[in-house]
């Protein structure tokens, strides 16, 4: 495993994508995970399932302080009140009296942004989360969030036909970990000849290769999802072989500005 270093914190840079899977497909899958060696689970209250994710987790026969899990507050909940109440609702679900890490799910137009993070901040200070982040911000909104709060993370849509690099740059500069959520391209690398052709050389699959390229990056963390043990399993098969500079620099030329995810209240992206 690859661990990302943020705040005395120590992030598998692999984890497990739950959104899709719930009930006791969900719970199966996060024990399962767990026991092929994912000590990383990403949830959040939208994806209605931090009550099977939680059992899937008390199933699994590994210490709770050697796991990490993120979950998310939605964007219509973004005050106050509404980010207490949410988080301390996401833990009962859970069954955790903490989080590793609390993100801002989505920017909303019509919040307040420094009471969102004075909020997660109070509830970082209280215990109820070790790490503070946010989700789905641009870069201008990345940096204004970071001038207010010691946020560690941005959760977006990364993957080989999404570069970032406007995101990237921010994070870098501020020693911050991105998350990369459809890594796989919700499994269209499946198809890459590139990526086929240089897992050949490994004896790699198209989404070994790719989930490879994103934790050898720094600060970049992969949770791909998938309902099935046998892909969980090999998506997890990634730490036995690197890629070259020049095969990380081939996979980032493949770069075409695809966004997969792209709700009506996304905000505007950069380019
Ligand atoms: N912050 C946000 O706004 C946000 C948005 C989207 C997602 N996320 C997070 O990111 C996670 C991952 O994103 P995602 O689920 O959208 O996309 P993804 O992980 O890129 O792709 C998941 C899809 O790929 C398939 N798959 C997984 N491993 C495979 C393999 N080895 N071979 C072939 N197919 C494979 C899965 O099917 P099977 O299940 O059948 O294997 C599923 O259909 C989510 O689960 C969620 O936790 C966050």
């Amino acid at each position: 495993m690859i661990f990302i270093d943020i705040n005395q914190e120590q992030i598998p840079a692999l984890g497990l994508g739950t959104f899709g899977l719930t009930g006791q497909d969900c719970r199966t899958s996060v024990a399962d995970a767990i026991s092929l060696g994912y000590r990383h689970i990403d949830t959040a209250k939208m994806y209605e399932n931090e009550q099977d994710v939680g059992s899937g987790i008390q199933d699994a026969s590994v210490d709770r302080n050697d796991l990490f899990v993120t979950t998310k507050i939605w964007h219509t909940d973004l005050s106050h009140a509404g980010i207490t109440a949410g988080l301390e609702d996401s833990l009962q679900k859970l069954q955790m009296d903490y989080v590793n890490l609390t993100l801002i799910h989505w920017p909303s137009s019509d919040m307040d942004l420094r009471e969102c993070l004075d909020t997660l901040m109070e509830l970082q200070q209280a215990g109820k989360t070790r790490l503070i982040g946010v989700s789905n911000f641009p870069s201008s909104l990345l940096k204004e969030a970071k001038a207010l709060a010691p946020i560690v993370c941005n959760q977006v849509e990364y993957h080989p036909y999404l570069g970032q690099s406007a995101v990237l740059n921010v994070l870098s500069e501020h020693q911050m970990m991105l998350t990369a959520y459809c890594p796989i391209a919700k499994g269209e690398v499946l198809e890459d000849q590139y990526l086929i052709n240089l897992g050949k050389k490994y004896g790699k699959s198209p989404t070994q290769i790719t989930l490879r390229w994103l934790v050898q990056q720094e600060n970049i963390a992969a949770i791909p999802k998938s309902g099935s043990s046998k892909r969980r399993a090999s998506n997890f098969d990634i730490f036995d072989f690197s890629l070259t500079d020049e095969e990380i620099a081939n996979i980032h030329a493949l770069h075409q500005n695809r966004r997969l995810i792209n709700p009506h209240f996304a905000p505007v992206w950069d380019n």
